[in-house]
């Protein structure tokens, strides 16, 4: 089966992400049939939420919505979208027009909620400084940690507001100390429990709690941080890391929390792809 193959490639220059939900009697089909023709799984990439899935009276394939969490005065909460669309470009002004005919094609099936304009930062870094996606997956294990069987994949999109300011008011050592990654190297180190690294490190869980992410940052008058976006084949791993990050494992919290908070959790799944087309069918087991 092929996936979507904007998921799989590094991130680009620009991107533009929309969050729909569906108005009062929207119709299956024809959202199905306005969004075949625009979403062809690189420049545009689909993410279906829980609603849209039980419009569609999908069987085989089930979406969950995100979950809400709170430990240590940190609360993350949901917020369950009908449709996720990445728009993803080089050029601003084609995400513009691409968005101006989306929404032309959903009509008043679909209701614009929520848009946010991502950018890469210094070939992929995260606002701080530091470079985010390292241990990513390469080559096969792309295919392994991002994919379900069937080419889809289930995302987590959190939108993070940082406090840069006090965040640059940190010394190097201090600020390293909170990612687990000297900044000038982008080497680990013997980082303190708390550390980002720490708490994300994928091998020390079991199972082995495996992302694919492809964060970008954002920045508009409300304020700058990151748009994280992380592809599994299941929701398993953004989970289980979220939950240790948050403290309710053994009651540490990421130093992420010091400078920076997430907004809402969204969860989608990216249906994979068949003859150019986003392939509905494989949610009714056709
Ligand atoms: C403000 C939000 C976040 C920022 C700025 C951030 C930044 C970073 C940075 C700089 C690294 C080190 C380099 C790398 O391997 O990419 C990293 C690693 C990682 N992050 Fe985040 N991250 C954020 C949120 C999250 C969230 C919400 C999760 C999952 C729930 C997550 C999961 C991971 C994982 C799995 C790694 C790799 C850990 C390893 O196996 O070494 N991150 N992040």
């Amino acid at each position: 089966m092929a996936h979507q193959t904007g998921i799989s490639l590094p991130v680009p220059q620009q991107s533009r992400y929309l969050y729909y939900s569906l108005n009062v009697g929207a119709q299956a089909s024809e959202l199905m049939a306005a969004l075949e023709p625009i979403v062809d799984g690189e420049a545009v990439v689909l993410g279906l939420g829980k609603a849209f899935v039980d419009l569609l009276g999908a069987t085989r394939i089930k979406v969950q919505d995100a979950p809400v969490y709170s430990n240590a005065g940190i609360a993350i909460g949901a917020a369950p979208f009908a449709l996720w669309i990445w728009l993803r470009g080089s050029d601003r002004g084609d995400l513009a027009h691409l968005t101006l005919q989306i929404q032309e094609a959903l009509g008043d099936h679909a209701v614009l909620e929520d848009l946010i304009d991502g950018f890469c930062y210094q070939k992929g870094k995260d606002l701080t400084g530091y470079i985010d996606g390292t241990e990513n997956p390469e080559g096969d294990e792309i295919q392994r940690v991002g994919f379900d069987a069937i080419g889809g994949s289930c995302v987590a999109v959190q939108k993070w507001v940082h406090d840069l300011g006090y965040f640059t008011s940190l010394s190097p050592q201090e600020q390293d100390a909170k990612i687990g990654r000297h900044k000038h190297n982008n080497e680990e180190f013997d980082a303190p429990k708390s550390a980002h690294v720490i708490r994300a490190a994928q091998e020390t869980y079991s199972p082995e709690a495996n992302l694919l992410r492809r964060s970008m940052p954002w920045a508009d008058f409300s304020g700058e941080g990151l748009v994280f976006v992380a592809f599994a084949k299941e929701f398993y791993a953004f989970d289980a890391i979220l939950k240790r990050m948050i403290g309710l494992e053994d009651g540490i919290t990421d130093a992420l929390f010091t400078f920076s908070r997430p907004l809402t959790t969204s969860f989608f799944w990216c249906p994979p792809m068949r003859k150019g087309k986003p392939d509905f069918g494989v949610l009714r087991g056709k």
